[in-house]
């Protein structure tokens, strides 16, 4: 199986470049072949490398910057991960979304659930990834 990992060159990404050795055969794009804020970019290049699984460890994660370009924020942390989804649940392929704990506030009373709603952001970085667990789903999203 062909595993497609983004964000390869983060903390997440290196890590999970090693783990996943194991699993198939990773195919780990950095930003000049696979730019997220590409979506037309991000969608030829899965339907490319036409993965079984895909993994999305990158994201824009400048979470103070975001504050200045919040429509790039939310293209490389919404649009591009719903893109992902897209093309994934076309190729019946896994996804694997990771978000960022910046969507909770930490003033709920008691247990989060994958359908608590609203999520109130703490910064412009965090409604788009309150906007990624909207997005079209992958035949498996993990
Ligand atoms: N690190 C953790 O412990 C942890 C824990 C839980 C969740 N997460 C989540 O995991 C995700 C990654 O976190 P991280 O700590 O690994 O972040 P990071 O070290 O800042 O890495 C971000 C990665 O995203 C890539 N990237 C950014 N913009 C891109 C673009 N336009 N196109 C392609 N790639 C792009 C970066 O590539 P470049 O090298 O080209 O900039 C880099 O590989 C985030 O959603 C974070 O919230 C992380």
């Amino acid at each position: 199986m062909k595993i497609l990992l983004t964000g390869g060159s983060g903390q997440l990404g290196y890590e999970l470049q090693r783990s996943l050795q194991g699993l198939g055969e990773v195919v780990a794009p950095g930003r000049a072949q696979m730019d997220l804020a590409d979506l037309a970019q991000v969608r030829a290049v899965i339907r490319a490398v036409r993965p079984g699984l895909v993994v999305n460890a990158a994201a824009y994660t400048a979470v103070d910057q975001a504050e200045t370009e919040p429509a790039v924020a939310r293209r490389i942390n919404a649009e591009a991960p719903a893109v992902m989804a897209d093309e994934a649940r076309k190729l019946g392929a896994a996804m694997v979304q990771y978000s960022t704990d910046y969507v909770f506030d930490g003033n709920k009373q008691g247990a989060y659930w994958k359908a608590t709603w609203p999520i109130r952001s703490m910064s412009m970085a965090s409604p788009s990834s309150r906007l990624n667990r909207r997005s079209p789903r992958p035949a498996s999203l993990t």
